[in-house]
């Protein structure tokens, strides 16, 4: 089984996709990684519209600013919250905020899970809302949090960069950097290379000990 990191750093957003159908034990499994996010107070508002007519994701398309792209994945996913459930329990907070996290939670699984299994996905955030609404057929109250594009890659494009974990973490206040983050944040890979410099470093002081001895051992014997 792969490690969840790996899985994690490898996933990419994919562009363009190939037209072929994905099982639906498949789609049924990155469904089902949606379900099992964490929610606030476990409450699960959010709702997943599955698209696979062609008409209908081509205006889905269309309407996330013409995305065309996406049209050629096997299924859409409109990923819908219930801000007024979030609401009920947790006020303002709760449909503001949290029904969004609780759906990015969501969205973050099934990409893991496409991801782990072979498929290819894509996160479309920029669309006309009232208009996507509109053609799942959901009442006003819902909101459109996402279409994710599921399918396989035609390509998978290189990892864009991503800024090193040290520019990114304080230590118990804003701007408190340690000055050797690698050795406690156990940056195995940072740790690693520096054992293997280090090693390699110690193999060509030996190597070179030895020409020197050899020489001398030589120079005698002249
Ligand atoms: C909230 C959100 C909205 C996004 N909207 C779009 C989008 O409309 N179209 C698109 O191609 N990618 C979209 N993306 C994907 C990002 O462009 C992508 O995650 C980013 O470039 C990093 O690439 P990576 O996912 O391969 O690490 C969105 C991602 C997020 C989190």
């Amino acid at each position: 089984m792969a490690d969840i990191l790996d899985l994690i750093k490898s996933r990419r957003t994919v562009k363009e996709f190939i037209p072929k159908f994905v099982s639906w034990e498949n789609i049924s499994r990155v469904l089902d990684a949606a379900r099992h996010a964490p929610s606030c107070g476990n409450i699960q508002n959010w709702k997943f519209v599955v698209v696979m007519k062609p008409e209908q994701k081509q205006h889905l398309a269309e309407l996330a600013y013409e995305q065309y792209e996406i049209v050629q994945a096997a299924v859409l996913i409109v990923v819908c919250a219930e801000p007024q459930k979030a609401e009920r329990y947790y006020g303002e907070k709760g449909e503001q905020l949290y029904s969004i996290q609780n759906c990015a939670a969501a969205i973050q699984n099934m990409l893991l899970e496409a991801h782990s299994l072979g498929l290819a996905a894509r996160w479309v955030g920029a669309f006309d809302e009232d208009s996507v609404r509109s053609v799942i057929t959901a009442p006003a109250e819902i909101k459109i949090q996402a279409i994710i594009a599921l399918g396989y890659a035609k390509e998978v494009p290189p990892k864009p960069p991503k800024y090193p974990l040290e520019s990114l973490v304080y230590f118990g206040g804003w701007r408190n950097k340690l000055k050797d983050p690698a050795k406690y944040m156990n940056d195995i890979a940072t740790i690693l290379a520096r054992k293997a410099q280090t090693g390699k470093e110690m193999v060509l002081k030996g190597m070179e000990r030895f020409g020197e001895r050899t020489k001398e051992i030589i120079s005698k014997n002249e």
